[in-house]
């Protein structure tokens, strides 16, 4: 890695287009320092892993962006410059500007080479990222095997049910006493609420239709939705980033995954709340072992009391729930859905403050001017 750079930096008369595309599409964050520790040069992988743009970055000390919780770092850095010895350092944490505490491995490769005073080339790699990756796989992993489960179980359920239903109502036309019939007019609809139920479970059968779509009208749509569900006292607010290009997807399946995380966010602010609707675009993002170049990324963020710690673990299982009358296959439906367009939905909770986050990655394919123009 450090080599690469050594070599981009030394023929950067050469192809500066194709230099520049190889650092924008390193997954690891590389920041050159001077001497003074001012910030000369960030890659994307840096603005995604420090929440700011290069435009904020460039030219400010890397101490006020970069703060470590020991001085480990600092004290290398400042001898890696003096000696001019390349340093590695594990498992450090790191606080970006917005507070977030952040465990990764940071290589210190002084670059007396570069220009006329010492540089230092840093290279960040999120640990955290590493554990999220197995996290997500386990998640995608648990909802395959859930999924083929229930479509056994369905299965099993369906064709007895249907052979019940029908019996029923052959005896049903055979009764001539309404008391009697109101029994078969019960194991009818109990019938039919079971198929329901399990036609749910299944989620949609056949492919997703999939077109080009503008995120922001899927969003919208079900936000008009729920205005129209929500008590008085609770508040939905936007902030969207319009820059998102299309994206390849079904646009009922996302209807109704994102209509299922921002009805359970309803539920929890209950009387009185905040939703924020919130979509920025994610850059250099993996999805269980897939690094997608563009994602979109939609955070449905709530004020409410938080997810029971009990269910957390379980969440996305079919009919986990902690709601009286929840049939707790929302989670498991969108996530299925979500998965579909080879995405994912995360969360974090804690009392006061729910994210859940979907990601869709961004097909290059899908609609290549209005990518091209966000770039
Ligand atoms: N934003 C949230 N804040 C707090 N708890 C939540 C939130 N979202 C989900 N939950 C918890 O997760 C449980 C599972 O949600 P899920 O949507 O799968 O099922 P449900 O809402 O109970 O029923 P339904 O199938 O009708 O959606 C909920 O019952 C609730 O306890
Ligand atoms: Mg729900």
């Amino acid at each position: 890695m450090s080599m690469l750079w050594i070599d981009i930096c030394l023929n950067s008369v050469m192809d500066d287009h194709f230099q520049l595309h190889i650092l924008d599409n390193l997954a690891t964050a590389i920041l050159l320092v001077d001497e003074s520790l001012i910030i000369q040069y960030i890659n994307p992988a840096t603005e995604t892993l420090l929440g700011l743009s290069s435009r904020r970055l460039l030219g400010t000390a890397l101490d006020g962006n970069l703060r470590c919780t020991s001085e480990n770092l600092r004290e290398r850095i400042s001898q890696s410059l003096l000696t001019g010895q390349p340093y590695v350092e594990h498992e450090i944490d790191i606080l970006t500007p917005g507070k977030k505490k952040i465990t990764v491995n940071c290589t210190l490769t002084p670059l007396q080479e570069w220009g006329d005073s010492a540089s230092l080339l840093l290279e960040v790699v999120e640990l955290d990222r590493h554990l999220r990756i197995s996290r997500e796989d386990q998640i995608i992993r648990q909802n395959l095997a859930s999924r083929a489960v229930i479509r056994g179980l369905a299965h099993e359920i369906k064709n007895p049910l249907g052979g019940l239903r029908g019996a029923a109502q052959l005896l049903q036309g055979e009764l001539e006493n309404d008391e009697l019939k109101e029994y078969t007019r019960i194991i009818i609809g109990e019938a039919d609420r079971l198929r329901s139920l399990v036609d749910r479970m299944l989620g949609p059968n056949g492919l997703p239709s999939k077109k080009d779509i503008d995120i922001h009208e899927v969003i919208e749509h079900v936000r008009h939705l729920v205005v129209a569900e929500a008590l008085p006292g609770v508040t939905i607010k936007r902030d969207y980033d319009p820059s998102i290009p299309l994206v390849y997807a079904d646009r009922n399946l996302l209807i109704q995954a994102i209509l299922n995380l921002v009805r359970n966010a309803l539920h929890a602010v209950d009387e009185s709340g905040t939703i924020t609707l919130r979509t920025r675009i994610e850059r250099q993002f993996s999805i269980g072992q897939t690094r997608h170049r563009l994602s979109a990324k939609l955070e449905i963020i709530d004020d409410g009391p938080g997810i029971p710690s009990h269910l957390r673990e379980k969440l996305f299982y079919p009919m986990i729930t902690g709601r009286d009358g929840g049939t707790g296959l929302g989670l498991s439906i969108a996530q299925t859905l979500v998965n579909l367009h080879e995405g994912i939905i995360e969360f974090t909770s804690m009392p006061g403050h729910t994210n859940f986050s979907v990601f869709i990655p961004i097909k290059r394919s899908g609609s290549p001017s209005r990518i091209r123009a966000s770039i």
